[in-house]
């Protein structure tokens, strides 16, 4: 069944969108740019031309102009009766034509793979014929790689057995699956804003409804406002990044831990640690203490290899107390019959070089974040860069709330970028943009050289009284 919008949430998701003149472009620009997130799905509803303008207090010409604009540039069509539907992106999209011409990419923060991977895949398929062996259907995962998955856990300081852990297609796959069984319509679920997206999504199919709790570059978790939210609302789940949190870069203190792991305990509720980015480690040195030590049974912990030796070997995984595994592996066959068993082995034999993984990252992700910072301090000096210790991307304040104004600007430059409300939970961000530092140097100051430029081009076409009024309320 096609979705639809209602006037309301499309103004919502629009946010800061009156970045130009004239308007009617303004707008859309704003509706191209959810188009190309995501965050509007191709086949959705438009509201109708006179609610859209209640909602955004706009003339209905000016909503209709915008509509005409989008019809043009073959964004959405219109049909008789049925009002304006979004269509499917199409090759004209000037990102894809840019992309084709050698862009750079920058929407996904994936570093490269870690280069010891092709040697080690050679060696496992050099033993293929002992893994076609094998039954192949496996939805819990290979003892091997669930023992050096818990070996992993205890050389953190969380003591952890094989039965603890359930081997997924990803992270991405663990939070939907954890999310499915641990979560019913309208439950609430506690998570961080900003925040990693795609968890946003696979939360909200699960039915669930979102409690934000902010986190910033500078002040790190908002406390009250998180144990607030745990008293009042007693979500079912809280998900959360403690170290090197996407996008932010930000990692919990102890104390910052230990109030979640408290407040958790008191409303009865779910922590699920997303720990994808947590040994994404640049200067830090060492993990500290807070959640190490036995987890308490409402600890869940999600985990992969996706950052630190490859997107593309889609293995990871679940720690969690032996009857939520147990749920856990009745309820995956609906969703995938178990990850596959080559990758499975390499990422086994991956395991045997972690140190050296993890040294390569850091060394990797240090001389991206260094160039990154390097020339947004030389060419945009008025942004301010927070200090950022790991992880896979810079939180950058803007000047002004045009962070997608920005990021249209520079696609159509052949850099693809997100803007900051993409991470948002509940609107806003348009002051923030997140920038990777998984590519390489030259790449990111080339970037930086575009975003300069698309930067002036912004700024100088946004209404005066707009920059300063979101200035003045930001
Ligand atoms: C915080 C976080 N969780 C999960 C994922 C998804 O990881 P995977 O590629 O292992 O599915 C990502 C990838 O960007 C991520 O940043």
């Amino acid at each position: 069944m096609d979705s639809r919008i209602s006037a309301r949430a499309l103004a919502a998701a629009l946010g800061g969108w009156r970045t130009r003149e004239p308007a009617y472009e303004a707008l859309a620009d704003s509706i191209r740019l959810l188009c190309l997130d995501n965050r509007l799905a191709p086949r959705t509803a438009l509201p109708a031309e006179r609610e859209l303008a209640a909602a955004l207090e706009l003339s209905r010409s000016t909503v209709a102009a915008g509509y005409r604009s989008l019809r043009e540039t073959g964004h959405i069509a219109s049909l008789r009766g049925s009002g304006s539907v979004t269509l499917p992106l199409r090759r004209r999209d000037p990102g894809r034509a840019a992309a084709a011409e050698g862009a750079i990419d920058l929407q996904q923060a994936s570093p490269p793979a870690w280069p010891g991977l092709a040697g080690i895949m050679a060696d496992v398929a050099g033993n293929a014929a002992a893994l076609v062996s094998r039954v192949g259907y496996d939805v819990l995962g290979s003892v091997e790689l669930r023992e050096a998955i818990a070996a992993h856990y205890v050389r953190r300081g969380v003591p952890t057995s094989a039965s603890e852990v359930l081997v997924t297609t990803g992270a991405q796959s663990a939070i939907h699956l954890v999310a499915s069984v641990l979560l019913g319509r309208g439950d609430r679920v506690l998570i961080e804003t900003p925040t990693y997206p795609h968890a946003v999504d696979a939360l909200r199919r699960a039915g669930a409804r979102l409690v934000g709790v902010p986190v910033t570059t500078d002040q790190g978790w908002d406390l009250d406002r998180a144990e607030q939210a745990f008293a009042r609302t007693l979500p079912v789940m809280a998900y959360l990044m403690p170290d090197f949190q996407n996008p932010t870069g930000r990692s919990m203190s102890q104390a910052e831990r230990e109030a979640f792991l408290l407040a958790g305990e008191r409303a009865g509720s779910v922590l699920v640690l997303d720990e994808t980015t947590a040994d994404l480690d640049i200067d830090r040195g060492s993990l500290p203490a807070g959640f190490s030590g036995s987890d308490p049974s409402t600890v869940v912990r999600i985990g992969s290899l996706g950052k630190t030796v490859w997107g593309g070997l889609r293995v990871g995984w679940i720690r969690a107390e032996g009857d939520l595994v147990r749920r856990f592996v009745a309820a995956r066959p609906a969703h995938d019959l178990g990850t596959p068993e080559f990758e499975q082995a390499v990422a086994a034999a991956l395991f045997g070089d972690f140190g050296e993984i993890a040294a390569q990252r850091s060394a990797l992700l240090r001389a991206g974040r260094d160039a990154l910072v390097g020339a947004l301090e030389t060419r945009i000096p008025q942004w301010r860069v927070p200090v950022t210790h790991g992880g896979v991307s810079l939180w950058i304040e803007l000047d002004a709330a045009l962070s997608s104004a920005l990021v249209m600007d520079v696609r159509s430059r052949g850099v693809l970028l997100s803007a900051g409300p993409r991470f948002s939970v509940d609107g806003g961000h348009d002051r923030h943009l997140r920038l990777p530092f998984t590519a390489p140097p030259d790449e990111l100051v080339r970037a930086v050289s575009s975003l300069a430029e698309s930067w002036t081009s912004v700024r100088a076409g946004a209404p005066v009284s707009f920059v300063e009024r979101v200035e003045s309320i930001v």
